[in-house]
């Protein structure tokens, strides 16, 4: 089984010659200034999720956008913190923006208009020229700036998602020789037809294709990006190898299918300590001893949320027999509030929350809490393994990691996970209920299913998607990523 120290002895045999170098949109931790307290917090996001253990393991330089407001002071004099803070194990550099070309990059070219295009969860995606010249800007520093940590060196450099697939440009322009690059998209891609619409694909899919692999979540979106490739750019695809030659430089595509330390999760989730933390968060939230309906998402349109609110004030219409027996708790992490779509959406909830809340609620008992507070992600798992039942209900998604995230809590082998079809995680997880997140009826129905499914095939079912978990987990990935790369062979440990 792949874990921490079988990555560490191939990153040790295979790659002593090179650096390891990533680079996120996203920091895996910020530093806040909060209830007047200097605090460091753990971002939402699969992102983090995957990358945290990996890069606890591989020990190299993480690069991504300061955003907390004590971010800055405490980086060193070369603007590196070390990381995660109760075991120091990477360096995170971090990358500053002015507000201008924030803007333009993060939330215009990157959430008004990738985000919609990729997810297809019919939100208009926006293309403006302004926010596409911030894109390559923003692009350029973080390229300049993974240049300035690799030096001379030799080194591996992996980016991550969609917010930097100009940077592979930038970085072979400036030092081809020394370095190999990857790149890995963590949300889905569209096929053509959706994709064309974009003013800048051209220059988009020249960005993809100036690295020497790309990996996609599943076989579809590799699929996809293929297709996209063949009717937008002169390229020679060798259907053999599964690569791309353009201009003289041939590309790896794969399907890489991103998973979660399971071990960790597992272990943590079961201990004294998450017991307590559960007890506290019962206590706080006022939930007592009902059973726990748990998700756990950041705020945004793709996940679903409004469309699983009303599938649990269905389900309360048709079994009222479960009022005072079960809560739903909402864990909604706030998420790129400037946007409009955002704002809307999150004003939609308020009001669906408000609405079933004051309609099913009995005495002191009401059937939904849904809170934005800063839960620590310990406190998170520690809840999965709480919880009777998971929903996770994305309209689409890349991967979801909640999904994993709440199997490999389950050390107990119990609990049930409602999963929407979209997602690129219900591909492993046949065993889940699957659901279509756009059909209340059934979702509703669904509901009622994972409460009253007997133990027997609670644990069945559980166990089989734990195997799986335990089995596809992220030091797998890791490991299938660089066996590509450095061209050893993969084995399974
Ligand atoms: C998704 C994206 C990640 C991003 C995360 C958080 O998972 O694929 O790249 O880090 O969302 O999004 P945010 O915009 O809040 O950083």
């Amino acid at each position: 089984m792949w874990n921490q120290t079988v990555l560490q002895k191939i990153i040790h045999e295979k790659m002593s010659d090179y650096s390891l170098v990533i680079a996120s949109n996203r920091e895996p931790y910020r530093h806040v200034f909060a209830d007047g307290k200097h605090r460091i917090q753990r971002e939402p996001g699969g992102l983090v999720t995957a990358l945290d253990p990996v890069m606890q393991a591989a020990q190299g330089t993480w690069v991504a956008l300061g955003s907390g407001e004590d971010d800055r002071q405490v980086l060193d004099e070369h603007g590196k913190v070390m990381l995660p803070p109760e075991h120091p194990a990477y360096a995170l550099r971090r990358v500053f923006l002015n507000k201008e070309v924030l803007r333009g990059y993060y939330d215009g070219y990157s959430n008004e208009g990738l985000w919609p295009l990729c997810h297809i969860a019919y939100t208009r995606p926006v293309f403006r020229e302004a926010d596409w010249q911030s894109y390559l800007k923003a692009n350029k520093v973080f390229a300049d700036t993974i240049l300035e940590e690799v030096g001379n060196q030799k080194a591996f450099v992996w980016i991550h998602d969609f917010h930097l697939i100009l940077a592979g440009k930038y970085l072979k322009a400036a030092n081809a020789a020394n370095l190999i690059t990857a790149f890995f998209l963590h949300i889905p891609w569209p096929n053509p037809e959706v994709f064309q619409i974009c003013p800048q694909k051209k220059e988009i899919l020249e960005g993809f294709l100036s690295y020497d692999m790309i990996g996609f979540q599943i076989r579809y979106h590799a699929d996809n990006f293929l297709a996209t490739v063949d009717r937008e750019l002169e390229t020679k695809i060798d259907r053999e190898k599964i690569s791309i030659w353009y201009q003289n430089r041939e590309t790896l595509v794969r399907a890489f299918p991103v998973s979660v330390d399971f071990e960790a999760i597992s272990n943590h989730a079961g201990s004294s300590e998450a017991q307590k933390a559960v007890k506290r968060i019962r206590h706080d939230y006022g939930i007592g001893k009902a059973k726990l309906v748990i998700s756990v998402d950041r705020i945004d349109y793709t996940k679903g949320i409004p469309d699983r609110l009303r599938a649990i004030d269905l389900f309360f219409d048709k079994h009222p027999e479960f009022k005072e027996k079960i809560v739903f708790f909402q864990i909604g992490q706030p998420s790129r509030v400037h946007l409009e779509r955002f704002r809307q959406l999150n004003n939609e909830i308020n009001s669906l929350v408000d609405e079933i809340n004051w309609k099913h609620s009995q005495g002191a008992w009401s059937p939904i809490i849904f809170t934005r507070s800063y839960i620590p992600y310990q406190n998170i798992l520690a809840l999965y393994r709480d919880a009777e039942v998971c929903i996770v209900s994305a309209l689409h998604d890349g991967m979801n990691l909640v999904a994993k995230e709440f199997i490999a809590a389950r050390s107990n082998a119990t609990g049930t996970l409602i999963l929407s079809r979209f997602a690129g995680s219900a591909r492993e997880l046949p065993e889940a209920i699957l659901i279509n997140p756009y059909d209340t009826e059934s979702f509703a129905g669904a509901i009622y299913e994972a409460l009253t499914l007997s133990p027997e095939d609670k644990q069945k079912k559980m166990q089989k998607m734990r195997e799986t978990i335990a089995q596809q987990n992220i030091y797998r990935w890791v490991g299938k990523v660089l066996s590509q790369l450095l061209k050893f062979e993969f084995q399974e440990e």
